[in-house]
């Protein structure tokens, strides 16, 4: 019997056929796999990466609660015109320290995982207030009650501490000093700016709500907004070779 009449047990059994498909999957799958249980991580460590500061954090749970990612994504693509139009792409090690992860898949709005730097903070108060002020034309729905509520940040060393199990890197130090932090990074009015860099390296502490000594949900979110995109310095892992 020839290789090729000896396939024909498969093509005449369905059984036979089924149990064939069901080896040759479990084969591929298992070579897919099984690297990843010896990796300790498929995530590359990647400079500049740091846990968000407790005002960051409480702007990413605002982001979150407002369901601003049912019109954002937060993900560059590895395409050339979201590169060309966003920046570069986004690494792994950028969203790690999300949970929930923001990737996101619908773009009523652009994707903002760059777009920390690009406005001032008063355009993000303009637009937050009322978006057509500065986009004419958007759909984006206004958001102006952040700048009157005070923000609520009495549990936000709670909050890290959840993160923390889930294995963000925040310690006790961070958490301790959590709230002192949130004050310090969004109305400067402490002389511990210095520490609060040296725990959360780069963060920047300015009044973003342009209301000095209230610390409102528009300060925390600014904040955040700010912050994205901004903590890996790309120069040293440009690589457009991956992009298509
Ligand atoms: C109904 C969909 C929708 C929702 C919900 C929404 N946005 Fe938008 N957003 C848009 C659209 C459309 C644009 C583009 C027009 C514009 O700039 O206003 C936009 C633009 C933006 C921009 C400017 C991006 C750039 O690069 O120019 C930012 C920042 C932004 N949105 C933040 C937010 C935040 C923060 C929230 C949640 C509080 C939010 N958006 C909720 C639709 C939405």
């Amino acid at each position: 019997m020839s290789l090729w009449q000896k396939h024909a047990i498969f093509e005449k059994n369905s059984i036979i056929l089924l149990l064939g498909i069901v080896i040759v999957v479990a084969i591929g799958g298992l070579v897919e796999a099984v690297p990843l249980f010896y990796l300790k991580s498929t995530i590359e460590t990647v400079d500049g990466m740091r846990p968000r500061s407790p005002l960051e954090l409480a702007g990413f749970n605002i982001y979150v609660r407002e369901g601003c990612y049912n019109c954002h994504s937060q993900q560059v693509r590895v395409l050339r015109d979201e590169v060309e139009r966003y920046g570069h792409y986004s690494l792994a090690a950028e969203s790690m320290y999300d949970h929930p992860f923001q990737w996101g898949s619908k773009r009523t709005g652009p994707d903002l995982a760059r777009v920390g730097g690009k406005y001032s903070d008063g355009w993000h108060r303009d637009h937050l207030r009322d978006p057509k002020s500065v986009v004419p034309g958007s759909v984006m729905p206004p958001y102006g009650f952040l700048e009157q509520r005070e923000l609520d940040f009495s549990r936000i060393s709670d909050d890290m501490r959840v993160l923390r199990v889930a294995g963000v890197p925040y310690t006790e130090e961070m958490i301790e000093r959590a709230t002192a932090d949130v004050t310090i990074q969004a109305t400067l009015d402490d002389p511990d700016v210095d520490g609060l860099r040296s725990r959360y390296p780069n963060a920047v502490a300015r009044n973003f709500d342009g209301n000095p000594g209230r610390v409102t949900e528009a300060d925390a979110l600014i904040a955040y907004l700010q912050h994205l995109g901004t903590q890996v310095d790309f120069k040293l892992y440009d690589n457009k070779a991956n992009i298509r």
